[in-house]
């Protein structure tokens, strides 16, 4: 019986596992859209057109400026890269904007410690209309990612049918793992298929995706995090369940630094995708991104949590007819991750609560470090009663953990 099982699952997981042991914790980097878009004007705009320019100085500002070392390490193409096919039909990128060719890029972010991320769409064109990949060029354009090297692809699903997407999805997946080269794989097909069951059947996404896109685009504005945010929580009981170390939700990109957010409103942003164990990837330029800013997305403490190891996705836990929301992510060594959240637009509110309000129940005591102030809360029991000020659209963040048992020796 037990070997009839073991064999049993041996032989599933041979026929569904494309399990490539990549991004055991959320990818963290830079991705080009959200801030640069479909900018392909070099001769007005050089310094910001979808360039090799732009992405070799945003390779030298992740490796100059601190932030490969907390691990934002992806250097991520998006739309708007490809100039067409060659004679024998491989993708070749613009010769205009990237004249040494994707390998030489490559090579450029791999000399600094970075990874190269690129972008293709599974159907006839992408979004902005390049050329696309249809099912007949999946396999080959999977083999040009590797020769050049590349670390991560992101495959969009414009221009192309349920069916076509159902079929080239794991028809990808397979193709990068037959190379031998480990490419992450950043799957948009549920955001395309309205993000839930039963059309999204995220098994299969846990499978042969390494992260995917759930929903809409991010765009520079708080409204706009408010909308994912709201549905991330509105369907988090399928949604935190499927996340894990390998395969992750992607709420998309961090919008700090960019024009949208208060300084509050992008600490919380920081605050909740931590919390929802999401990629970090920033979308801003980090040639003139001031120290404000740098300091919301470099906090080591943040980037920790961020990464813990169990890589279990947080929840919100609570919603007070206070407009105050409370979110918790559960850490590895008996930690949480607590952030308060002010949906409020008054002032900034004293949230009176305790830890048995959010069903502590244990004769521990806490220790909690504020994440933004690094101040430390002691001798937390579950009883204990606190106060708070959170700012509106802001956030409160803890690092929560235990001292000690209550009444049981020191061990
Ligand atoms: C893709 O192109 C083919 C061939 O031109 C066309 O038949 C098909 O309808 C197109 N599919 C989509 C989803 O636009
Ligand atoms: C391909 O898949 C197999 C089976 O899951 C895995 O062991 C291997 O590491 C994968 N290789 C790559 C390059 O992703
Ligand atoms: C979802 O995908 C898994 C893995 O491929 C498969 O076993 C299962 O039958 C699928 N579920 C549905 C409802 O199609
Ligand atoms: C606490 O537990 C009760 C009973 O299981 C539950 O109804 C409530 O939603 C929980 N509250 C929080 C904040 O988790
Ligand atoms: C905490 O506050 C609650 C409700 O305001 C109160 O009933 C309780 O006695 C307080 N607990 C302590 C330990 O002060």
């Amino acid at each position: 019986m037990l070997l009839k099982t073991v064999l049993l699952l041996a032989l599933v997981a041979q026929v569904l596992v494309l399990e490539n042991g990549l991004l055991r914790k959320p990818p963290m980097g830079w991705l080009a859209w959200e801030r640069f878009r479909c900018n392909t004007d070099c001769n007005e705009d050089p310094k910001n057109c979808i360039s090799e320019r732009l992405f070799m100085e945003m390779a030298d500002r992740l490796a100059q400026d601190g932030w490969r070392e907390l691990g934002y390490e992806y250097l991520n193409i998006d739309d708007c890269w490809i100039g067409g096919r060659d004679a024998k039909g491989n993708l070749v990128p613009d010769p205009k904007r990237f004249p040494n060719g994707m390998a030489f890029l490559a090579d450029y972010a791999h000399s600094l410690g970075l990874k190269l991320g690129i972008y293709a769409d599974m159907g006839n064109f992408t979004c902005m209309g390049y050329p696309g990949t249809t099912l007949d060029k999946v396999v080959q354009d999977a083999q040009t990612f590797a020769k050049w090297k590349v670390d991560m692809l992101k495959l969009d699903g414009c221009f192309s049918t349920p069916e076509e997407r159902a079929e080239g999805y794991p028809k990808m997946a397979a193709a990068l793992n037959a190379t031998g080269r480990p490419i992450a794989f950043s799957c948009s097909w549920p955001a395309y298929e309205g993000g839930l069951p039963p059309k999204v059947n995220y098994t299969l996404l846990v499978d042969i995706c390494n992260l995917w896109r759930n929903y809409d685009d991010i765009q520079d504005s708080w409204s706009s995090v408010l909308s994912i945010l709201d549905w991330f929580v509105t369907h988090q009981d399928i949604l935190q369940p499927v996340a894990g170390p390998g395969h992750w939700n992607d709420p998309d990109m961090l919008l700090i630094g960019n024009f949208g957010l208060s300084f509050e409103q992008a600490r919380a942003q920081m605050a909740l995708w931590t919390v929802l164990a999401a990629p970090l990837f920033m979308s801003t330029d980090l040639r003139t991104i001031s120290a404000q800013n740098m300091d919301i997305l470099q906090n080591p403490l943040m980037i920790k949590i961020n990464q813990d190891p169990l890589g279990i996705q947080g929840r919100r836990i609570l919603k007070e007819k206070s407009y105050i929301e409370v979110y918790m992510r559960p850490l590895a060594s008996e930690a949480s991750a607590i952030v308060f959240f002010s949906r409020r637009t008054d002032m900034p509110y004293p949230y009176r609560t305790s830890l048995a309000r959010l069903n502590f129940t244990s004769s521990k005591v806490y220790e909690a470090q504020n994440v933004y102030t690094g101040d430390i809360i002691s001798g937390l029991r579950d009883k204990t009663n606190f106060t708070l000020i959170i700012n509106p659209s802001g956030v409160v963040m803890w690092y929560l953990y235990p001292i000690r048992k209550l009444g049981t020796p020191q061990q």
